[in-house]
């Protein structure tokens, strides 16, 4: 229902500059979600073996997603938190999107940064922080914009309580936590109990009139409209934090790599677990939705269940026993 592309669709990095922020391009290459069925492979789905792999691992990468934090009552973007009002959560989520309506993207992400505001980590965002804790080789990386940036975790993404000059100057203001960011968005802001539909989210009410003038504007050039520190379709990731993960993917082969709550869809996020996989690295997902093992071959572990409920039991009690932190 929105315009994130199925997860079938074959991919690879090497045919895709790593740069730019997009939904996944068509290649020829075959590797993660391939068009090979999953129940034709045979996929692990014990969590004694897998264990026994996370303690046997040295370098371990996860890629996370939206899914991560479902459990803390953040919507994903595939289902149900696709549609925000009657548009589909991508198409606001542009420069474009932003130049044409400011007020309406703002309306969105002072409604998301609301939610993420309310929202507590839950108990599998704490399992990864306990891996992280275990093996100095783990880095994790995160496309959600509302976790906490940590020595171990990489936000790919940006960060939805930063704010940032959306004409260039340079300003960046981090963390803010204001909520409602300003007077002009407070109707993003309200608390309903769960029985009621807030009225920004129902289509058949009226948007709140904004003025424009009314959205934050930027105190560096006092001209441009601030913006939220997210990374927008079509913009570039971070460069020196994309090419630290290249080096550290590079440095050496992965032993696993662990999908969470992720469509995997979006580049260059989802050629990580590519790039991954090409050296030959164990597969393991955490996720709900059956078809997220598309594409698993044999020896790939599958966990179709809430990353909340399987990352802490998979993660408990283990202790890496492989080489030792370098
Ligand atoms: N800024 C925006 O508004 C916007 C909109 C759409 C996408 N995006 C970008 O696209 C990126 C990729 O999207 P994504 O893959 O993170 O989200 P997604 O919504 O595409 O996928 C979420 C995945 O989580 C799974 N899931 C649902 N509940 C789960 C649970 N309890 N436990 C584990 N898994 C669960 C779903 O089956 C799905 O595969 C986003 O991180 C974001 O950067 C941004
Ligand atoms: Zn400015």
């Amino acid at each position: 229902m929105n315009a994130i592309s199925p997860p079938t669709i074959l991919r690879s990095r090497k045919h895709t500059p790593a740069l730019i922020l997009r939904r996944a391009t068509i290649s020829t290459h075959r590797h993660f979600w391939s068009a090979k069925p999953a129940a034709m492979a045979r996929i692990n789905t014990s969590v004694e073996d897998f264990k026994k792999v996370l303690a046997s691992s040295d370098r371990v990468l996860a890629l996370c997603g939206a899914g991560l934090s479902a459990a803390s009552g953040l919507p994903t973007f595939r289902g149900a938190g696709g549609l925000w009002r009657n548009h589909e959560a991508t198409s606001l989520a542009t420069p474009e999107a932003f130049a044409k309506d400011p007020a309406l993207v703002w309306l969105f992400y002072a409604w998301r940064r609301h939610m993420a505001l309310r929202a507590q980590p839950n108990a599998g965002h704490y399992a990864l922080a306990e891996l992280a804790r275990r093996n100095r080789n783990f880095l994790c990386l995160t496309q959600n914009v509302d976790d906490h940036p940590q020595s171990q975790l990489r936000m790919l993404h940006g960060e939805l309580l930063d704010l940032k000059c959306f004409d260039g100057c340079g300003y960046v203001e981090r963390h803010n936590t204001s909520d409602p960011l300003c007077p002009a968005l407070a109707a993003a802001a309200e608390d309903y109990p769960p029985d009621q539909t807030m009225p920004l989210l129902d289509p058949n009410q009226p948007i709140p009139d904004i003025k424009v003038e009314d959205l934050p504007h930027c105190p560096g050039c006092k001209t441009g409209l601030l913006r939220p520190g997210v990374v927008w379709f079509g913009e570039r990731l971070d460069e020196a934090m994309l090419r630290e993960v290249d080096d550290w993917i590079d440095k050496d082969k992965f032993d696993l790599v662990l999908v969470i709550g992720t469509s995997a869809v979006v580049q260059p996020a989802a050629g990580f677990v590519d790039r991954a996989a090409d050296q030959g690295a164990t597969l393991a997902v955490f996720n709900p939705d059956p078809e997220a093992a598309a594409g698993l071959v044999d020896g790939d572990y599958f966990f179709q269940e809430d990353s909340a409920k399987i990352l802490p039991l998979v993660i408990e009690g283990v202790t890496r026993g492989a080489a030792s932190p370098s």
